[in-house]
């Protein structure tokens, strides 16, 4: 008893001293483990810590359920690190179950539901692609048109055309910084209209003050002439170096301070400028070096009050084949940034799209890009075209400037007095648009993390028209799966927000289509075209009773959750069309995704179908149109609008629409196909009642998602503390599984005993079905970036295509103009770039 009074003491002034700062983690000396408290149990952490002999390191950034503790790593002794982890998870799984058999003696136990192992490890990448390499990289399409040629073909009035106006915009401004000439992203004398319209805004004195953005990066140079004075220590850390400040070590650490300058390179002599000249820039330091979930989750929420939009020109591996989203503790800590950052109005999370798009990456397969909590920038170049490596997909909002047709971004680097004009990829679009919405923070402080996206519906400009993905929406508005909405256009957007109606909080309506069997997937692998007409369909059917019990009034994202088992993964499209025939593409075949995981409970996002009226048929096309050996089955799949509550609404919102209340519908058949069709009854059922639902996924599941246990109070007691639908609040997630998760049922024996059976029957289901947690390749080893080189001319007949068979070329029919254009050479020595 004295010793836990003790061990409190201590963790409380511990907690004093470093109030300002995360206490520095040591994974030289210590193993770190998270404890998972639903009901945000501090005392119980504390005790379940002193059970397992570990030290109480306190809550976990600013999460308020999840908390950390460590062990001393030479305690172990002749253990394994592995065996080390496994020993602790059991030791926690024993006193789980002493617990259940006796009661009293460990009362606080039971409010802990998970420990997981905080293993550092490197499974982000930066969003850069090589620039020595980009000249090279340019696709040859495009090496025909000359820049001249571009700018003559846009007729664009401009004000630079009128003598002299841009060295008086200069002069009014009282720009001094030598290389400024070079910002085309900024102000475009070459290609006029290509840029992001920034002046009028800084002519209103609009410059981002009293703005911090944070860069999630490698590092911050603090110490350049032209970001000291804009710099914001008190926003930064370094979670490689455990460390205080920001600073670049590394030879290439220098992609966060190319980044912060794009943002706010401060006005003066040095360089350039940034988007957003008097905003504050932080840095967290976080791709140096192997991290762990923990720290992740920490640096998504660091000083989430004071900074206000972080920047990510990061994610999992673009090479194509992965599929991989934030889990636990830092889906959490995602989470947690939209209900509580900013006072509650949400951290504006900025994701750059990715830069796979030359290995058929999709953003749409990666969890950071496709959550409907980060706004996803795309890249397009001098030229408004698509460059090579940007990925498209249905939730990406918008796209900005960087590299592509020789050119590309000029921004501050590391050292006093250092500029770069090779800055590129995604990467250096996610920042402008950082910059940008800094200028909109300025002015409208209180706006939330979904006025902002609904901002950049509304303003952004629709460019490169004559690519045939451009789809007339039912809101007057256009969107393109490369480009989302369009171009950002700082002036439009900040004259909008001028006078934005602030939106009201966010509810949704959820409703799961499942299958009394797996449907079959037909193979429609041809030879030239594809009739879509035969893959497999499966509607839902929304109707005006259930939009209104929800609430919902106005539609902005839509998130499909889809279990679906398949041979080969890369070789699926995935359509889903609305009543209003607006057809998101929400998965893309990808030539070098061989898995044979499926998706299994993966969560796709669409913000094409914003302000659509929701009532109809949606309906969802599964194309399968490669490798006929290689098949799949549908399982289940469940979509979920979510939108602005109804100004009317009273009493409590009915999110999800329970069987009976619901017409049963069929997958469409047409005649002439229904063989290959399940015209099988497909019925509604509830979801997320407790004792169903006792698994957990790995994809960003919009619910709630009950953990292991099966406890039905704990589920209830979860799902009412994180209400969906006031103020911005969303429903939490509890914890994902994983083989290094333990959970504990909270209840009585018998509870454990269910779960245990129900637990084990579903893991064997799931190795039945092949099922294995959604892969995360390269977990450990870091990214081996594969070099794309163009071969020039030969772009049709060199799809290099060793791994499929000769039969697989057929083109998709719908968004199938992305051919492959060249050969992989594996390079080694060039990983993160
Ligand atoms: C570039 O060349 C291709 C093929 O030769 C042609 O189809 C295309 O129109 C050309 N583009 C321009 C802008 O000249
Ligand atoms: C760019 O900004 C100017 C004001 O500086 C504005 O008049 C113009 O309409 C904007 N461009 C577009 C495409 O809206
Ligand atoms: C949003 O921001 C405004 C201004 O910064 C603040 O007054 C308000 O409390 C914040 N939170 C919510 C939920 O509106
Ligand atoms: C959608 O397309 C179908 C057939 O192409 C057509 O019959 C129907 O009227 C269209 N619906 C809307 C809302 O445009
Ligand atoms: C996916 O989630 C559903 C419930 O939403 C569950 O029945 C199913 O077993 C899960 N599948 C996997 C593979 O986790
Ligand atoms: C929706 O689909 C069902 C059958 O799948 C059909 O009976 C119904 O007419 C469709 N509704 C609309 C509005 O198209
Ligand atoms: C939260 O929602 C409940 C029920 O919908 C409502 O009674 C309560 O006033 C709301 N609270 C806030 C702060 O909006």
């Amino acid at each position: 008893m004295v010793r836990l009074l003790a061990l409190g003491v201590i963790s409380v002034a511990l907690q004093l001293v470093f109030a300002a700062q995360p206490v520095p983690r040591n994974y030289n000396d210590r193993l770190y483990y998270t404890l998972h408290s639903p009901s945000g149990n501090h005392e119980a952490a504390e005790h379940t810590a002193q059970l397992l002999n570990a030290r109480f390191e306190g809550k976990l950034g600013e999460l308020d359920n999840h908390f950390l503790i460590s062990v001393d790593r030479r305690s172990i002794q002749s253990r394994s690190e592995d065996d080390e982890y496994a020993h602790t998870l059991a030791a926690f799984q024993s006193l789980a179950q002493e617990h259940s058999l006796n009661k009293r003696s460990l009362n606080h136990i039971s409010a802990i539901s998970a420990i997981e192992s905080q293993k550092p490890q490197r499974r982000l990448v930066k969003r850069i692609p090589i620039d020595t390499l980009a000249e090279r990289q340019d696709p040859p399409v495009h090496e025909n048109q000359s820049e001249e040629e571009a700018a003559n073909a846009k007729p664009v009035t401009s004000w630079l055309e009128k003598p002299g106006a841009y060295l008086a915009m200069k002069s009014k401004l009282d720009i001094k910084d030598a290389g400024f000439d070079n910002q085309w992203h900024l102000v475009n004398r070459e290609q006029y209209g290509n840029d992001i319209n920034i002046t009028g805004v800084w002519e209103q004195g609009i410059t981002g003050k009293g703005v911090v953005v944070v860069l999630l990066d490698d590092g911050l140079d603090y110490e350049s002439n032209d970001l000291k004075d804009n710099f914001f220590a008190e926003g930064s850390y370094d979670f490689n170096d455990h460390t205080p400040l920001p600073k670049p070590r590394l030879f290439d650490d220098n992609h966060g301070t190319r980044c912060a300058g794009e943002i706010a390179a401060v006005k003066n002599d040095v360089c350039g400028v940034g988007v957003a000249y008097d905003a504050k820039v932080a840095g967290v330091r976080i791709l140096s070096a192997e991290i762990s979930d923990a720290d992740e989750a920490e640096a998504l929420n660091y000083k989430f009050q004071e900074n206000d939009i972080y920047s990510c020109s990061w994610g999992p591996p673009d090479n194509g084949e992965v599929v991989d989203a934030p889990k636990g503790v830092v889906y959490d800590a995602i989470v947690n940034g939209i209900n509580k950052g900013r006072a509650g109005n949400g951290t504006i999370f900025v994701f750059a799209s990715g830069n796979g798009g030359a290995f058929d990456d999709n953003c749409n397969f990666d969890g950071y890009t496709n959550s409907m909590y980060t706004i996803t920038v795309g890249a397009v170049d001098r030229l408004g075209n698509h460059p090579y490596y940007a990925e498209k997909c249905a939730a990406q909002l918008v796209v900005t400037y960087s590299s592509g047709s020789n050119s590309r971004i000029y921004t501050t680097d590391v050292g006093k007095e250092s500029c770069t004009d090779s800055h590129g990829g995604t990467s250096a679009a996610a920042p402008l648009a950082a910059g940008v919405f800094a200028l909109v923070l300025s002015i409208r402080p209180e706006l939330s993390w979904r006025d902002m996206q609904y901002l950049c519906v509304k303003t952004a400009v629709p460019i490169s028209l004559d690519d045939d993905d451009w789809a007339h929406l039912p809101s007057g508005r256009m969107f393109n799966h490369q480009f989302g909405y369009g171009s950002l256009d700082a002036y439009r957007i900040v004259e909008e927000a001028k006078t934005h109606q602030k939106l009201r909080p966010q509810t949704y309506l959820e409703v799961p289509r499942e299958p009394q069997h797996p449907q079959p997937i037909p193979d429609l692998t041809g030879h030239g075209h594809v009739d879509i007409t035969k893959a497999l369909t499966s509607t839902i059917p929304i109707t005006a009773d259930m939009v209104k019990a929800a609430g919902l009034s106005k539609l902005e994202h839509i998130t499909i959750n889809v279990d679906i088992e398949h041979e080969r993964r890369g070789d699926l499209e995935i359509l889903l069309e609305s009543p209003h025939n607006v057809t998101s593409q929400v998965a893309a075949r990808r030539r070098f995704d061989v898995s044979k995981d499926g998706f299994a409970n993966w969560t796709f996002m669409t913000v094409k179908h914003w302000d659509e009226d929701p009532v109809g048929n949606w309906t969802l096309r599964i194309i399968d149109a490669f490798n006929p050996q290689e098949t799949g089955k549908l399982i289940h799949w469940t979509l979920t609008l979510w939108g602005e509550i109804a100004v009317d609404m009273t009493g409590e919102p009915n999110h999800r629409p329970v069987a009976g209340a619901l017409p049963t519908s069929t997958a469409q058949s047409s005649s002439e196909t229904s063989a290959t069709q399940s015209v099988e009854e497909i019925s509604a059922s509830p979801v997320a009642t407790a004792s169903q639902s006792d698994t957990t996924t790995g994809g960003t599941s919009p619910a709630a998602e009950p953990a292991q246990t099966p406890n039905a109070d704990h589920i209830d007691a979860e799902l009412e503390t994180s209400p969906a639908v006031n103020g911005t609040n969303v429903p939490e997630r509890i914890v994902s599984t994983g083989s290094t998760v333990a959970y504990i049922a909270v209840g009585s024996i018998l509870i454990l005993a269910a779960a245990s059976i129900a637990y084990v029957a579903k893991r064997k289901a799931w190795a039945e079905k092949g099922y294995r947690e959604p892969p995360m390749s390269n977990r450990t080893e870091g990214y081996e970036f594969d070099l794309f080189v163009d071969d020039e001319g030969s772009e049709e007949e060199e799809e290099e295509d060793d791994i499929d068979d000769g039969d697989s070329h057929a083109e998709s029919p719908m968004l199938g103009r992305d051919k492959g254009k060249g050969k992989m050479v594996h390079q080694t020595g060039t990983d993160s770039p």
